[in-house]
């Protein structure tokens, strides 16, 4: 089988390309993308040999390129992850967050329905999505499959967009796809402009760490390798149509973590108790902020018997070591235009 996995370079998609092409070496794993600032072949070096792997380099809002590459390579399947993930820089930009999610999603469907159109069996598209696009929660319940989708940034808005037209692929053309939808994901190769990477790097460098207003909103954290088990769950078992919700069972208001990932920094980097915690500094909060995210998991845990490997302490013990031991990835990651850009968000 020839599978085309989009944004393999990124955080998530490295994860899940890693899975595939150790776990299926008679699947021909197809890694397409176009390495924005937060793709990142280093985080592949480990399988870049492997001979069931293959790079390509190449923009998914390109229709025409699109076009070509399915029919060069008449893929069987599409693990779809390429995307702009970071709510904060679609604020600033939200037309990119339209070009990519929205419009890139587009030309995948497209492409994969031109390529299959005479015969779908066996055939998969796999979208993989976000829990933003139900919007934000109060302080009690949860997300299942059935709640009304409500998003609230344009990062979410360009998901919940992309999730549509996947549904209606389906319902108009009979294209056999899947979605899942999961919550915060964190661990190696998280790009440190999201929260967990962005204090652990901040902490070790000394930096001010930014909370975001009170520090009240609150996150459901999925170790990202349980996300990625989750998705090779719902690409050989999920059925053709549905939707499958992937979270953590594990909310934490985001002041709360941050206390604890100090506290455990001051401990690996032995520090007096509560010197980390020092450089919690409180910033403007994010426009429109979600309150609360959580995630119901029951349907892909009862029907797919997919359940989280690690806790919550064994993952970000994980993720910590991980962050202290790759200095080298931190700084590559860290130079250049995203250190521009942060600088300009820091200075809000
Ligand atoms: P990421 O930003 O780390 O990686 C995205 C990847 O997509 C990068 O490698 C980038 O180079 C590539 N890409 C971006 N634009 C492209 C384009 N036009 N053409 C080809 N490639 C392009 O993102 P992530 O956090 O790994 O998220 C992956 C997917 O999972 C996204 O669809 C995201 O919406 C979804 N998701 C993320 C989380 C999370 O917590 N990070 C949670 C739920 C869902
Ligand atoms: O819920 C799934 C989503 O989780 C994914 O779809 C997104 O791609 C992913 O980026 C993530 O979105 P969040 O906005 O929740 O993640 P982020 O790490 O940016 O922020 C987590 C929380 O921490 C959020 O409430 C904002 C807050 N925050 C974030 C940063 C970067 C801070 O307080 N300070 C910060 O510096």
């Amino acid at each position: 089988m020839k599978i085309l996995i989009t944004g393999g370079a990124g955080f998530i998609g490295s994860h899940v390309v890693r899975l595939f092409v150790t776990k299926y070496p008679n699947y021909q794993i197809f890694n397409l993308d176009k390495l924005t600032y937060a793709g990142n072949l280093q985080n592949l070096t480990d399988i870049e040999d492997a001979p069931n792997y293959t790079f390509i380099k190449g923009d998914i809002t390109d229709q025409e390129y699109i076009n070509g590459l399915f029919q060069e390579h008449q893929f069987d399947a599409v693990m779809h992850l390429a995307a702009e993930s970071h709510v904060d820089r679609s604020i600033t930009d939200p037309m990119a967050f339209v070009r990519t999610n929205v419009n890139g999603t587009c030309n995948l469907l497209h492409a994969a329905k031109e390529l299959w159109k005479s015969d779908f069996t066996d055939k998969v598209f796999y979208h993989i999505s976000t829990d933003e696009v139900y919007g934000s929660l109060g302080e009690e319940g949860m997300f299942t499959e059935e709640t009304k989708y409500d998003p609230r940034s344009p990062y979410s808005a360009s998901k919940a967009s992309s999730d549509h037209f996947v549904r209606a692929y389906y319902h108009t053309y009979g294209l056999p796809v899947k979605v899942s939808n999961c919550s915060n994901n964190y661990g190696p190769n998280h790009f440190p402009e999201k929260l967990i990477p962005l204090a652990l790097n901040n902490i070790k460098n000394n930096k001010p760490v930014p909370v975001y207003g009170k520090g009240e909103n609150i996150r459901d954290w999925l170790y990202v390798i349980d996300h990625a088990r989750a998705i090779d769950d719902v690409f050989h078992k999920g059925k053709e149509g549905d939707t499958y919700n992937i979270g953590g069972v594990n909310e934490w208001r985001n002041i709360d973590l941050i206390h604890l990932l100090c506290d455990i920094m001051d401990q690996k980097l032995d520090r007096e108790p509560g010197t980390s915690r020092k450089l919690i500094t409180f910033v403007t909060d994010r426009a429109g902020h979600d309150l609360r995210y959580a995630i119901d998991s029951s349907k892909i845990m009862n029907e797919l018997g997919w359940k989280p490997s690690v806790t919550f302490e064994e993952g970000l013990e994980k993720t910590v070591d991980w962050y202290l031991q790759n200095e080298e990835w931190l700084q590559n990651v860290t130079s250049g235009s995203y250190q521009e850009y942060y600088n300009e968000q820091y200075a809000r």
